[in-house]
């Protein structure tokens, strides 16, 4: 990040996508047509290519997944840019739900080939379930794809916000020749231009040239355009601002075509930072006192810095490194001297940030997810929720000699967000139950437990699908319910834990007074 003190608009963003739907293409896309701010702009990837996303993890080298996040930033059109990186799995919604916290607005991208694939679905629903304004881009047009109104048909059906598209494909997938530009009626046509042009190889056409040079296609595309008008698919700021309606644009990361478009977009139409809501029902406007939310924890991110880092997004004020902020839970001082920004494996010192930006603190080891930092008067931000998981599993050392460095292992893991930990008197310590949204989560935890701590962990699956949240005078009369086993989370909160949703009902039926919660509350 640059060392002067830059009170340029931000704009800060998440893009949620399948795995291989093509988010490192287009990320690597949106650095080239912006001037990256931070060093850490230059980047690597995978597969040997310059890429985007951070590989500390063999796992993740070996899947072509990404499961740390960070934030990359650049300037484009007098504005800052914060694209903050997200996990490609749904195993991983919880991550991704915790990234949505830091961001004012998301991107959907959608395989044009594929639509919306079942397993990641989940994903875009919690997209949709933060409220947060949701852009669309339908990419890979310049190969055979699925029906452009059958993918917003998907979109409608399956997400449940509405697709107002702010261009439409002239030419089918595969055989494409740009996109009618639904707000002046033109044409922004693709061309291909030799060897590995950085910036956007688009040229805009008139109506009537467009219609003199792409006939039946173009024809076909202003057809559209008036259904999709006479519909009411057109873009309106106020519905989705509140997240009811989605704008979508056609592209190809790959061919370098619909990023500017994409970057224009943002800026015009994505939220800045606004004001946020604390716990006591105050505002915190953008302008206050400083104060940032934690909304990831990592450590052990690669053997050259083996550091735990706490990334925080800044909500209000102006942040400075060196400064000494107050964290919240506990009332202790941080200090800042070490605040870096961080991108795959690079990074560089933040001197400087202002709402919207992220910032990684180095070995802050008391902030946890959803914590905040503040300076002057106490402020609390409400803290993230966390999901009702759905796979269970007993963890113990499979070397007993390791014994310690497991349970300092669970405890980090814990703290970073990566499983939830639960335990029982019953159970003792020396097999916790960890509890996940995503299977490969466990994988996650065993390699990391693995690799850092060199305890090898043994999971044994537990027959359960289905936690509710158990108020703590409830506990003791739950627990005597048969088929139920209630555990404590390292947050405090008791989980009841259920072998399927039908047992869950069927309690919730049969004892109505009992109040139990289906999404878990985060640590408050
Ligand atoms: P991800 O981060 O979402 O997992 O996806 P990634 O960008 O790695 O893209 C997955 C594959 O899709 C890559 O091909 C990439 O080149 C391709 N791709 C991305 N955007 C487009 C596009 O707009 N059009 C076309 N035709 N392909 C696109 P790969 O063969 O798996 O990897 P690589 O060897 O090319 O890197």
């Amino acid at each position: 990040m640059s060392a002067s003190l830059d009170d340029r608009p931000r704009r800060t963003f998440a893009v949620i996508s399948h795995p291989d739907a093509g988010k490192s293409t287009l990320t690597e896309a949106l650095a080239l047509h912006a001037r990256v701010i931070s060093e850490a702009g230059a980047v690597h990837g995978k597969g040997g290519r310059r890429g985007t996303v951070s590989d500390w993890m063999e796992m993740e080298r070996a899947r072509g997944i990404s499961i740390t996040s960070a934030a990359l930033q650049f300037e484009y059109a007098g504005h800052v840019v914060n694209l903050v990186d997200t996990p490609g799995h749904a195993d991983f919604s919880e991550d991704t739900y915790r990234v949505l916290s830091a961001v004012d607005s998301a991107v959907m991208l959608v395989d044009a080939a594929k639509g919306l694939e079942p397993q990641t679905l989940k994903l875009f629903q919690v997209c949709a379930h933060r409220g947060i304004p949701v852009l669309t881009v339908i990419n890979k047009w310049d190969r055979p794809g699925l029906d452009p109104f059958e993918l917003m048909d998907s979109i409608e059906q399956q997400i449940g916000m509405r697709p107002t598209p702010l261009t439409w494909p002239v030419g089918i997938a595969g055989d494409f020749h740009g996109v009618l530009d639904r707000r002046t009626g033109g044409m922004i046509r693709y061309t291909r231009t030799a060897g590995g042009s950085t910036r956007a190889p688009e040229e805009h056409l008139g109506v009537d040239a467009a219609a003199a040079e792409h006939g039946a296609d173009w024809a076909e595309a202003a057809e559209a355009h008036e259904l999709l008008s006479a519909d009411g698919a057109d873009h309106d700021q106020e519905l989705f601002l509140a997240g009811v309606t989605t704008p979508v644009i056609f592209g190809s990361a790959l061919l370098n075509f619909g990023v500017a478009q994409l970057l224009d977009r943002l800026i015009e139409l994505a939220p800045p930072p606004g004001p946020s809501e604390t716990v006591d029902g105050g505002i915190r406007e953008v302008d206050d006192d400083f104060c940032a939310l934690v909304f990831k924890v990592q450590s052990g991110m690669d053997a050259a810095h083996r550091d735990r880092l706490a990334y925080a997004r800044v909500c209000s004020g102006t942040f400075e490194r060196g400064m000494v902020v107050t964290h919240a839970a506990t009332g202790r001082p941080v200090a800042t001297k070490y605040a870096q920004a961080v991108f795959g494996r690079e990074r560089s010192s933040v001197d400087v940030a202002r709402p919207g930006d992220i910032i990684g603190l180095v070995n802050a080891s008391a902030l946890r997810v959803g914590d905040t930092i503040h300076t002057g008067a106490p402020v609390q931000l409400p803290p993230i929720a966390s999901f009702a998981p759905e796979h269970f599993v007993t963890a113990s050392v499979s070397d007993a000699s390791r014994w310690k460095q497991f349970r300092k292992g669970i405890e980090q893991l814990d703290q970073e967000g990566v499983v939830q930990v639960l335990r029982s008197e019953a159970r003792g310590d020396h097999a916790p139950v960890l509890a996940a949204v995503g299977p490969m989560q466990f994988e996650v935890a065993a390699a990391r437990l693995e690799a850092e701590f060199r305890a090898p962990l043994r999971l044994e699956p537990l027959d359960y699908n289905v936690a509710r949240a158990v108020d703590d005078d409830q506990v003791a009369e739950v627990q005597q319910l048969r088929g139920v086993e209630v555990l404590r989370r390292s947050d405090g909160t008791h989980l009841a834990l259920f072998p399927d949703r039908w047992r869950a009902e069927a309690v919730e039926r049969m004892h109505p007074h009992l109040r139990l919660g289906s999404l878990v509350a985060g640590r408050g």
